[in-house]
């Protein structure tokens, strides 16, 4: 499969190194291929872009880019070129202002998640939230000693949900699907509750895992 990476922060570069090992084809697109340069030296598979070469490439596209840029970063790409793809959107909706005792504060409320406003922003997309609430190091192959953890996902198009499960499931994850996009207003805070442990302990080595 050819993916596009439409970001190439730690999560971007994560999610090539795993895309490539299962033999995918990968575009990370930056705006800046020259400081990525020493990276693809020791990932020669990984082929650099810009965000518009990496979603038109892409058969599914991974959005990975500070979530105050994701719809900058989206309109960079040509509309044809989202248009009916699975996007996994990792992104999360993070100020820049600093965490309060280890909390994160978002630009979004309670009753809209960024994911949702993407949705509305490119409604030809298909938008699927994944990998925001774990961290860059455990998103692929994860190893924890409680067994495989959970992968919260949702999105509106049933195809893409069950092509990104798929893909998420391949990582080494269970996925547990939350429905429409509106589940995103639960899902992205959930990055909020994993980074806590960060701020306050140094703790990032954990992942959530729903028990029944
Ligand atoms: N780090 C993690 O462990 C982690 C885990 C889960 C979810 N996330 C989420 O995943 C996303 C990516 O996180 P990250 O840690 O990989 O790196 P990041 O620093 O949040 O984002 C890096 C990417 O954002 C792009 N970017 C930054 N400002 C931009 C702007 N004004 N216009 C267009 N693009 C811009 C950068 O483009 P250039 O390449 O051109 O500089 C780069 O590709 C974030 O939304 C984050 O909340 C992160």
């Amino acid at each position: 499969m050819n993916v596009g990476i439409i970001g190439a922060g730690a999560v971007g570069k994560a999610l090539a190194i795993g895309f490539l090992a299962k033999g995918n084809h990968v575009i990370v697109g930056t705006r800046d291929t020259a400081k990525l340069l020493p990276w693809v030296g020791q990932n020669p598979k990984a082929i650099l872009g810009s965000f518009a070469d990496a979603a038109k490439f892409g058969e599914v596209v991974v959005l990975a880019v500070k979530g105050t840029a994701a719809t900058e970063a989206l309109r960079a790409a040509a509309p044809t070129d989202l248009a009916g793809k699975p996007i996994i959107d990792a992104t999360n909706p993070i100020t820049d202002a600093p965490p309060v005792n280890g909390v994160l504060k978002y630009f979004t409320n309670l009753d809209e998640s960024l994911m949702e406003r993407l949705q509305r922003q490119f409604p030809k997309a298909h938008f699927v939230k994944a990998f925001n609430s774990v961290g860059s190091a455990s998103m692929v192959n994860p190893q924890f000693a409680g067994g495989p953890p959970t992968m919260f996902i949702c999105g509106n198009d049933e195809g893409a949900k069950k092509t990104v499960a798929g893909l998420v499931e391949g990582f080494g994850w269970q996925v547990a699907d939350m429905g429409k996009a509106e589940a995103a207003r639960a899902i992205e805070p959930l990055c909020m509750l994993w980074c806590i442990p960060g701020f306050l302990r140094n703790d990032w080595s954990h992942a959530f895992r729903m028990l029944s």
